[in-house]
């Protein structure tokens, strides 16, 4: 269960940017405290300049968890778990949601802006932000998942 008294930091490029804007609106409107960390509006930008920052301050402990987007999901994913400490899931459903947190413990949630609608997009923030890791044999996987051949 994510701490509604902690900050969720928020960033995508311009294929998540319509997303992230009624996701930002929604969550603050049930009380989260929102760090939007851009991009802020939809021309066209290169995801890595949004992504990074938000992944990083997640491997540095600066926050808990967080919620990127960009069109696909993948290109946002992909740049946030080039951190260590960084487990970014890309969902495309509520289940999907629900197990990257009950077994991966990820702590950054990936929305593909351009492939699913925005109601659906915040049913999965919402499971994202309520479901606990489960921990015991996923926090053994867990933790090799870091451990690099
Ligand atoms: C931008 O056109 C698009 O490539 C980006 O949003 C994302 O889908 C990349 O993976």
């Amino acid at each position: 269960m994510f701490d509604k008294q902690q900050i969720l930091p928020i960033a995508c490029d311009h294929g998540g940017y319509e997303m992230k804007e009624y996701i930002k609106q929604k969550l603050a409107g049930l009380g989260y405290k929102i760090k939007d960390l851009g991009t802020f509006s939809s021309d066209s930008v290169d995801y890595p300049d949004y992504i990074h920052p938000l992944a990083k301050a997640i491997n540095d402990d600066e926050y808990k968890q967080g919620i990127v987007l960009c069109g696909s999901g993948n290109g946002a994913q992909i740049t946030a778990n080039k951190y260590r400490n960084a487990r970014a899931a890309l969902c495309w459903t509520v289940e999907q949601a629900e197990l990257s947190r009950r077994h991966n413990n990820a702590n950054i949630l990936s929305l593909p802006g351009r492939f699913i609608n925005k109601e659906l997009a915040m049913e999965i923030a919402l499971k994202f932000l309520n479901t606990e890791f489960e921990g015991g044999r996923h926090q053994r996987r867990v933790e090799k998942i870091s451990q690099t051949l």
